[in-house]
């Protein structure tokens, strides 16, 4: 991303734009021996963000600053964690100092600590001017957490594995989005755990994991090729294949093709019952008419996808009448994804 030559830093901030994501349907599988579970989703980053302020000067070691309570500033830390890998593999002598001005909730479902990563480990590189092999920052981003190899792609993202094997798909058309912020932090691992529960009794009905999860994907691609499968125009592009007098505008179209097929977050089945007001949240975004709407990855965080910026921005004053905190933002392209990065 960073074409240079020289290792030595400028002393000067390089400031990165560390996007969101949501999750468009998640399928848990299996525990797996490494206690992990098999899973399916479809990520796509948003254009909410935090921001990620790295200088790298004379010395050693890793700073790290940020106002926002419960976010860690050790070693724990995943902006610290893959840095220190990073500055490892890289070989270069050099303090690196991360800010990170927060905005995402944390335990949002939002992908912020790992964006957040992501995001300290292309700043480090650009401050450097130095980049490692595409390959080697998958690794790093991967054996630091599930979530952050997404990062290193952008817009419309299939994971699988733990969610850290990650493909670029057809990218959604730039939809709005509503996100609804609560204020409750989730913990994954619990809700990996409360899943576990459920299934114990699913066992017994003989539903088995690996079953849901190709049906997962069967969907998202039966979702994707209805897309794919329509006319381009001259330039390229997809048509919307549905006649304009049902009113219908290209991003809306492609996107209930996806959501038609019943994709659905495996999560909202144990954190709803614990936390009835994400549920309602949920509610009165489909009573706004969202093409779409779910929790995200484990939540806290519930969003709606609208046809209009029009309509989000009804349903976001709707929410905020009944005293719930509402964004309207969009959804970000892989191009856009990479064009913003840099502030
Ligand atoms: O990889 P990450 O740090 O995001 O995972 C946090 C925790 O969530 C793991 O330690 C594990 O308990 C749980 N997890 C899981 N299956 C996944 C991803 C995460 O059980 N696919």
């Amino acid at each position: 991303m960073f074409g240079a030559d020289s290792v030595q830093s400028t002393c000067m901030p390089t400031t990165v734009r560390s996007f969101a994501k949501i999750n468009i349907g998640l399928c848990i599988g299996a525990r797996r021996p490494d206690g992990f579970h098999e899973l399916r989703t479809l990520y796509q980053t948003i254009a909410l963000h935090d921001r990620v302020v790295v200088t790298v000067s004379k010395g050693a070691g890793i700073e790290l600053h940020c106002k926002t309570p419960g976010v860690p500033l050790d070693e724990s830390n995943t902006c610290w964690r893959i840095v220190e890998r990073a500055m490892a593999l890289l070989a270069t002598p050099g303090r690196v100092r991360i800010e990170i001005e927060k905005q995402l909730p944390v335990q949002g479902g939002l992908g912020g600590a790992s964006s957040n990563a992501v995001a300290a480990l292309l700043a480090v590189e650009h401050e450097l001017k130095r980049e490692l092999p595409l390959a080697d920052k998958f690794g790093l981003a991967a054996e630091v957490g599930s979530d952050l190899p997404l990062f290193l792609i952008g817009g419309t993202v299939l994971g699988v594995g733990r969610g850290e094997e990650v493909y670029p798909l057809p990218e959604l058309p730039a939809t709005a989005c509503v996100l609804a912020t609560l204020g409750i932090a989730v913990s994954t691992p619990q809700a990996f755990a409360d899943w576990d529960r459920t299934q114990e009794q699913d066992k017994l009905t003989g539903c088995f994991p690996s079953d849901r999860i190709n049906v997962f994907c069967s969907a998202i691609f039966s979702g994707l090729n209805g897309f794919l499968s329509r006319p381009r125009n001259a330039a390229g592009r997809h048509s919307s294949g549905v006649p304009a007098a049902e009113g219908r505008g290209r991003a809306e179209t492609q996107l209930l093709d996806l959501v038609r097929t019943g994709i659905a977050n495996d999560f909202e089945q144990v954190v709803f019952p614990q936390h009835p007001e994400l549920a309602k949240v949920k509610g009165i975004l489909q009573d706004e008419g969202a093409l779409y709407a779910s929790l995200s990855g484990s939540g806290s965080a519930v969003y709606g996808l609208f046809a209009t910026r029009q309509a989000a921005q009804k349903a976001a004053g709707s929410l905020e009448a009944q005293g719930t905190r509402a964004h309207v933002t969009t959804t970000v392209s892989r191009k856009g994804y990479w064009e913003q990065l840099l502030v």
